[in-house]
């Protein structure tokens, strides 16, 4: 178990398709091997830019997770929580937004982006620009250190390592900084102390990064310290303050551009999809209708995989040997499109029945899902809770 805690979210859109499955849900399912994971549904954000839109958030809410649940996140491994149960998300947003220039918000592309892209919706709101603020107080609420994502929202991250840093240089370095920074370098002893103090001299008037590297390995070796001690010590190299918000890296999903019926990247507003509850028959029946080569009227008409949107997905769902069989049977005209769309349904399907297997269980019983997402909320809690204390203090609150 990787000692890095991964945090994601993801709006509550409803019923989920093979688009978010293969660029996202796959992912995830790697990270929950590996590392301790909290996966959220970012209900509040949907208000930043839907506040308008009378959606059944409940409902969307529970579609979700039991998707997730059916795609294979195992709610024994990970923390699946929902942000409105965790209401330290809100707490956070308030406190980092008195310390957050303006001009970061503004410059974050998504901020004009968005705008631009919906234009019929009024975004020139107050919560819309605050947007990716609130996910960096989803983020640094759990310390966490990896956050998956796609590339539209690496800029959200950098936002947050930048909040990060300027929170900690602010409220980390309290009145005493300097003085308990010096008793603490004295607890390591004659010789760590001299070194401690070599590192810190080379980084701070040469920056020399190396010394960075060899002052936190001596820190971690120290058993004379306090985990808190050791923080500050970490924050007196580089003449910042105390780490108390660590910063967060993306990691980012490969680009996966699963293919929509249409040869366009699946997504639910070109009506493109395959949503993870399909049927067989629904499946069978959209792959059919899907558009192929125009150049093939007739069974004898070759025509080029290369443009056929069909082709595309066999891409994700066939081997080597199959793309072999449909290149050489479609430009030979040795093979009909049908043909060559069967084994393609098969593929889904066989994909969609392992997910639906699971989802019935949840599907039954609601109540599971309900107790899920409780106690994954009350993990949550737990530790935002321990944040929110710490922060309570350095901002001088815990009164
Ligand atoms: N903004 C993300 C999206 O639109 C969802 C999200 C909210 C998120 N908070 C997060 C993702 C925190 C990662 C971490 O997809
Ligand atoms: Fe597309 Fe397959 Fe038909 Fe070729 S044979 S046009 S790849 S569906």
């Amino acid at each position: 178990m990787s000692s890095e805690r991964v945090l994601s979210g993801m709006r509550p859109t409803g019923l989920l398709h093979l688009g978010h499955y293969h660029g996202v849900l796959k992912n995830w399912l790697e990270l929950q091997k590996e590392h301790e994971c909290f996966f959220f549904v970012a209900d509040w954000h949907v208000f930043t830019t839907h506040y308008a839109d009378n959606v059944n958030l409940e409902d969307n809410v529970n579609d979700m997770v039991v998707d997730w649940l059916a795609a294979g996140l195992n709610p024994n491994l990970v923390t699946i929580f929902v942000q409105s149960k965790v209401p330290e998300h809100a707490k956070l947003h308030l406190l980092l937004s008195m310390i957050t220039p303006l001009s970061w918000l503004e410059r974050v592309p998504s901020y004009k982006d968005q705008q631009e892209k919906l234009k019929g919706k009024d975004l020139s709101t107050y919560g819309f620009l605050g947007y990716p603020l609130l996910q960096s107080a989803d983020i640094l609420l759990y310390k966490a250190g990896l956050v998956p994502v796609g590339e539209d929202q690496v800029a959200h991250v950098e936002l947050t390592r930048e909040i990060a840093r300027r929170f900690n240089f602010i409220y980390g370095r309290g009145v005493d900084f300097e003085e308990k920074a010096e008793i603490a370098i004295s607890k390591m002893g004659k010789k760590q102390s001299k070194l401690y103090n070599t590192y810190r001299k080379a980084f701070q008037e040469q920056g020399d990064d190396e010394a960075i590297a060899k002052a936190t390995a001596l820190l971690n070796s120290q058993q004379n310290i306090t985990l808190s001690d050791k923080e500050r010590l970490i924050g007196y190299l580089e003449g910042g303050g105390k780490i108390i918000l660590p910063e967060p890296n993306s990691l980012l999903t490969k680009a996966s551009k699963m293919p929509g019926l249409d040869g366009e990247k699946m997504s639910k507003s070109y009506d493109n999809t395959i949503s993870l509850r399909d049927s067989s028959e629904a499946v069978e029946q959209k792959i059919k209708k899907m558009p192929t080569d125009p150049a093939r009227i007739k069974l004898t008409d070759s025509g080029d995989p290369q443009i056929c949107p069909v082709f595309q997905l066999h891409q994700v769902y066939s081997d080597g040997k199959r793309i072999t069989w449909i290149e050489q049977g479609c430009s030979n005209a040795t093979i009909g499109c049908l043909e060559c769309k069967k084994p393609l349904i098969d593929s889904i399907n066989n994909e969609l029945s392992v997910m639906q297997d699971r989802a019935k269980e949840y599907q039954e019983n609601p109540k599971l899902v309900q107790q899920i997402i409780f106690d994954g909320s009350k993990k949550a809690r737990e530790i935002a809770k321990d944040t929110m204390d710490e922060i309570s203090e350095v901002m001088g609150l815990n009164y």
